[in-house]
């Protein structure tokens, strides 16, 4: 190979490898007509104390709408998308650098697990063995742990597809990590489509029994990413149930109909309108922070919520295939936590709608199993899609 040809080999590959990476190859004869694409890039994001380089990706879609993630976590640290005037503003609470994340966060944007929300007092027994957990929480375990998924860097590669840019992250959480028993193999797998949808895969596997509820903390506020309050936001929950707590927030056992108590959101009502009503479930989650029992037919992908806020018009229906949704109106947010832009984050100035199975269910034979076994794959999709009026 002589030299000339040497550098059109090696220029080849760089762009086979660009194209790759990079999906916004609409290379058409005259720039001006290139359709855009959806498109990944990345940038340093920050060091961890222990010297682990972070990333933050960019994902931008055919209408310019943007979503930024950490692989620290995998936390969506930003979510631009349109407004009813065209404008795009973004919808997330979080940070714009990493330290802020290792320091203090309420889960802003993370995935959530080994397992999403609390498990009474730490304790569950799988198959006669007694586990503990870390009692984060007090007097409960709450989400995965001291360290959580939220926590750990994950690897991460792009994801090239038609009509969509990716990311997927990986994690391998070792035999006992959190107190949790196996070793599990995990895989999230995010997806920003030129339809504005954020699709979020997981994918488990253990090679010991184990439990596991996977999910994602993102606070949204559709006016404003948490510049003001989101109790104007007007919110449709598709359950005709939900599941009642005790005063540390762990569910009774009951599933307990909707219908005449402010937990009614099958009709879209303001999230403010109840949440001041003295109502002894509103008392022990200070709002609301309970799990939605989802009206489900099928096993597939079902709408579980919709919310919309007035002044934008920007709209997030929620699409899942987990049987409930954790409505948290936000309530321990306190202005302490100083955010993107310099804002801070106010009591109720972002909820969040994380897509679960029930709230202590290694505890509670008659919910749904969060149970995992050797030889069986964990799977769990969540679309936040997003729109406006
Ligand atoms: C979850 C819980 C809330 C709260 C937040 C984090 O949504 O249900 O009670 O702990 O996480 O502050």
């Amino acid at each position: 190979m002589n030299i000339n040809q040497y550098f059109r080999a090696a220029a080849g590959a760089f762009l086979v490898g660009a194209c790759l990476f990079c999906l916004s190859c609409a290379i058409s004869e005259d720039p001006e007509d290139a359709v855009p694409e959806a498109a990944i890039s990345d940038s340093e994001f920050g060091t961890m104390p222990d010297g682990t380089q972070t990333r933050l990706y960019t994902l931008v879609n055919a209408k310019g709408e943007e979503v930024k993630i950490t692989n620290y976590g995998g936390i969506v640290v930003s979510l631009k998308v349109l407004d009813k005037e065209g404008d795009l503003g973004d919808v997330v609470l979080g940070y714009d650098n990493l330290d802020d994340y290792i320091n203090d966060t309420p889960y802003f944007g993370a995935i959530i697990g080994r397992y999403g929300n609390r498990i009474a007092k730490g304790k569950f027994t799988l198959d006669g063995a007694a586990r503990e957990l870390a009692v984060n929480n007090p007097p409960n375990a709450l989400h995965g742990g001291l360290r959580g998924f939220d926590k750990v860097v994950w690897s991460a590669a792009p994801l090239a597809a038609q009509g969509s840019a990716g990311l997927v992250l990986s994690y391998v959480s070792q035999d006992g990590e959190e107190g949790y028993p196996g070793t599990l193999d995990v895989k999230v797998t995010y997806r920003w489509t030129d339809e504005s949808e954020l699709r979020i895969d997981y994918e488990a596997t253990t090679d010991k029994p184990t439990v596991v509820n996977l999910t994602n903390h993102a606070y949204f506020n559709l006016k404003d990413a948490g510049a003001s309050s989101i109790l104007d936001h007007e919110m449709m929950i598709q359950a005709d149930s939900f599941t009642p707590i005790d005063d540390t927030l762990i569910p009774t056992g009951e599933i307990r109909p909707v219908e005449g108590t402010p937990f009614d959101f099958r009709q879209a009502a303001a999230i403010g309108a109840r949440i001041g009503d003295d109502d002894e479930q509103l008392k022990f989650g200070l709002g609301y922070d309970h799990n939605f029992v989802l009206n489900r037919p099928g096993d597939g992908l079902v709408l579980a919520a919709r919310v919309s806020e007035p002044t934008s018009g920007r709209v997030m229906e929620v699409l899942t295939t987990e049987p409930g949704v954790q409505f948290y109106s936000g309530n321990f947010l306190d202005g302490h936590h100083v955010g993107k832009g310099g804002a801070a984050y106010e009591r109720r100035s972002g909820f969040c709608l994380e897509t679960q199975h029930f709230p202590d269910s290694p505890n509670q034979p008659d919910f749904p199993s969060t149970v995992l076994r050797p030889g069986e794959t964990y799977r769990s999709t969540t679309v936040y899609r997003f729109s406006a009026e």
